[in-house]
C-alpha cells in the first residue's frame, strides 16, 4: 500500500502556502504528511499554524547572520527533519539561504517557492521588482534548492496578470493565490513519482 509522503516544512513567515498544503492533505487531494514546521522566527504565523494543526513545530535560532543560518544551526535543523523521517523538504516562505550541510543532505529533495516567473526577480520581494519593472505579467515558480539562490531546476511555474492599478500588497495577494495551488500540485506530483510501485 501507498503511504504519505512525509514532508518538512521551512517558513519565516505567515505560513499561507503551509496551510495551503495542509489544507490539501485534510482533504484528501495530497497523499502527504506534514511531520515538523521548522522556523527562523519565533513569533512567526507558520508555527502558530503548526500549532492549530497539531504538527511539531520548531524555532531554531538563525544566529547573526541576516541572509544565512550559522552552520550548526542548519546542522541542527538536519538532525530535526532526519529525526521526523522526512523525504521531501518544502520551502514555503523561507527567507535564509540554504548553505551546507542542509543542501547536501537532501539532494533534489529540497523544493522552494518563489513569487516571480524564474530567471526573473530573484531575491526578495519578488513581485515589488516586477512592478518595478513594469511588466504587465509575473507569476511563480517551484523549483529544486541548490547552491545557486533561486535557480535550481524549475518544477513547476504558474503566470499572474498584472493590473495597471495593482499595488504591491494586491499583486503579492495574486500572485499567493497561485502559489497556493502550484505548491501542492508539484508536491503531487513528486509524492506520486517517489512512491510508484517499482
Ligand atoms: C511567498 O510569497 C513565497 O513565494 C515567498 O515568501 C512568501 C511566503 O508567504 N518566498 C520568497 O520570496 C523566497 N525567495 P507565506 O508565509 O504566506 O507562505
Amino acid at each position: 500500500m501507498k503511504r504519505p509522503l512525509r514532508l518538512g516544512v521551512l517558513g519565516s513567515g505567515k505560513g499561507s502556502n503551509c496551510r495551503a498544503i495542509i489544507e490539501k492533505i485534510v482533504g484528501g487531494q495530497l497523499d502527504a504528511e506534514v511531520r515538523i514546521v521548522i522556523s527562523d522566527v519565533e513569533n512567526s504565523g507558520i508555527l502558530k499554524l503548526a500549532r492549530e494543526f497539531g504538527v511539531p513545530g520548531l524555532y531554531v535560532r538563525p544566529g547573526r547572520f541576516e541572509t544565512r543560518l550559522e552552520p550548526e544551526n542548519e546542522e541542527e535543523i538536519v538532525r530535526l527533519l532526519h529525526e521526523a523521517e522526512v523525504e521531501l523538504v518544502v520551502l514555503a516562505g523561507f527567507m535564509r539561504i540554504v548553505r551546507q550541510p542542509l543542501l547536501s543532505a537532501f539532494p533534489r529533495r529540497m523544493i522552494n517557492i518563489h513569487p516571480s516567473l524564474l530567471p526573473k526577480f530573484r531575491g526578495r520581494e519578488a513581485w515589488k521588482q516586477a512592478l518595478r519593472a513594469g511588466e504587465r505579467v509575473t507569476g511563480c515558480t517551484v523549483h529544486y534548492v541548490d547552491a545557486a539562490v533561486d535557480a535550481g531546476e524549475i518544477l513547476g511555474q504558474e503566470t499572474v496578470q498584472i493590473m495597471p492599478d495593482d499595488t504591491p500588497e494586491s499583486l503579492h495577494a495574486r500572485i499567493q493565490r497561485s502559489e497556493h495551488v502550484l505548491l501542492p500540485a508539484v508536491i503531487a506530483g513528486i509524492a506520486e513519482k517517489l512512491h510508484r510501485p517499482k
